[in-house]
């Protein structure tokens, strides 16, 4: 298709909700590639105004103070696209119904909202006609929604993995290479400025969550939402457990997961299983080498076999490049005429309870060191349909004063799939064994 001549379009006029670290880069960006953005779009994209809570407040100098109001809600009707970098569910949802409302295509990096009210917006966007973006919600820059939402579209997704939380990915990978108590390494990324002062939403998974039912959604076809994802933080993991990971040939990593089960319900029908919580992934996965506070989102389909999507999952310029990029598709179909993909969710799926996700287990136990005690606990796992797939007996365990334990034994036993509920109870028949002393750590092993 030829370009269209900038010049024939009148400019769009584009409303900037928020201006914290990404809002700046966004407001940045918009005014120093408007030529690029013009000619991609075919329009020019004019900032008419930046919403902030306090006007008077400091700002980057690349912002244009004449631009700031406090009024929001006057912003959003005298706009064609409204971006909102604000975050949280109020004002935010009111804001972007508001700008619907009055026929704004909007683009929003809001996961919390997305994850907790999306089929409100998506509605309202779909009864008015207009765009409704989100790339930056989940993974920051890595294009990963609109993959997964469109170039994935022919195509059947059966499982995602995803490190899509920096701050615990940088948390987890400097405990595995330095050695340092997971306390060390929240309060190093807090000076560091990756974890924020109130680190409860990335160290407790909330974040991850959200972004796990973004992603479910969008692959299954199904709505699934905050309060579907089985969600379990990192603040349970300790140096030993990341040390252990290392001796048997993984890393710890949290992980969002999202996954197509057949025949899963009681009705033999498919359901989806949704779930954060830390994994040992073995060191040969890519996931494994996703360092720092990078993110990555592993795909598998069916016909297009295991994808990676690897990059900056948060930032102000890295999440604003996945702005833009939204910024310029609902600005190209307001130029161009067209508008991007609905809310799919015709496939309605159940969502799986968390006592019914699959999978592999590592537990570790100190037990008595005589004859008969591996049998013992062998059989407690097979009573309960837990089928072992090795067992490691390293060296005899540290006692707490720095000595050696005499006559303990550490085991280190790692399970064929199994479903959580069977895990559970296996794990309590377990601990109730006379020779087992203590059960040190359940880990599950994805991934592999
Ligand atoms: N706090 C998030 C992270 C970024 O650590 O990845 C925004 O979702």
């Amino acid at each position: 298709m030829p370009a269209v001549p900038v010049e024939s379009h009148p400019p769009l006029r584009v409303a900037l909700l928020g201006c914290g670290v990404v809002g700046t880069q966004v407001a940045r960006l918009l005014a120093q590639q408007a030529d690029d953005l013009a000619s991609r779009v075919g329009a020019r994209l004019e900032l008419v105004g930046i919403a902030v809570r306090d006007a008077s407040a400091p700002r980057d100098p690349a912002i244009d103070r004449s631009l700031l109001t406090e009024d929001a809600a006057a912003l959003v009707e005298r706009a064609d696209i409204v971006v909102e970098v604000v975050g949280g569910i109020e004002p935010a949802r009111d804001l972007l119904l508001r700008a619907i409302g009055a026929g704004a295509a909007v683009v929003t990096a809001n996961k919390a909202l997305l994850a907790e009210d999306g089929p409100t917006l998506y509605k309202a966007a779909d009864d008015a006609g207009v765009d409704i973006y989100f790339e930056a919600a989940v993974a920051g820059a890595i294009p990963i929604v609109r993959p997964v939402r469109e170039s994935l579209a022919g195509d059947h997704v059966r499982r995602v993995l995803g490190i899509v939380n920096g701050t615990t990915n940088y948390v987890l990978d400097q405990m595995t290479t330095t050695g340092m108590s997971l306390e060390e390494a929240v309060k190093e990324a807090q000076d560091l400025g990756y974890a924020e002062a109130d680190p409860t939403a990335d160290v407790e998974g909330y974040d991850a969550a959200a972004k796990a039912a973004i992603l479910a959604s969008l692959a299954f076809h199904t709505r699934v939402s905050l309060d579907d994802v089985a969600r379990e933080g990192i603040m349970s993991v300790t140096a030993d457990d990341v040390a252990w990971a290392a001796q048997t040939g993984h890393v710890i990593k949290l992980l969002a997961i999202a996954e197509l089960r057949d025949g899963a319900t009681a009705a033999g029908a498919a359901g989806v299983s949704v779930r954060v919580h830390p994994a040992l992934v073995p060191t040969s996965h890519p996931l494994a080498n996703v360092r720092g506070s990078f993110n990555a989102v592993f795909v598998e389909a069916e016909s297009a076999g295991e994808l990676m999507f690897y990059g900056r999952g948060a930032g102000g310029a890295p999440t604003a490049s996945a702005v833009l990029g939204d910024v310029v598709s609902a600005a190209r179909h307001r130029v161009l005429g067209g508008k991007g993909p609905q809310e799919s969710t015709y496939a309605e799926l159940a969502i799986l309870p968390p006592s019914a996700a699959l999978t592999r287990y590592q537990v570790r136990l100190e037990v008595d060191d005589r004859p008969g005690v591996l049998a013992q606990v062998a059989q407690a796992l097979a009573a309960h349909g837990v089928s072992i797939e090795a067992v490691r007996q390293p060296g005899t365990p540290e006692a707490p004063d720095g000595g050696q334990a005499a006559g303990v034994a550490q085991l280190v036993i790692t399970t064929h799939t199994a479903p959580e509920s069977a895990l559970a109870a296996t794990v309590e028949a377990v601990a109730g064994l006379e020779p087992v002393r203590t059960v040190t750590s359940v880990l599950r092993v994805e991934g592999a």
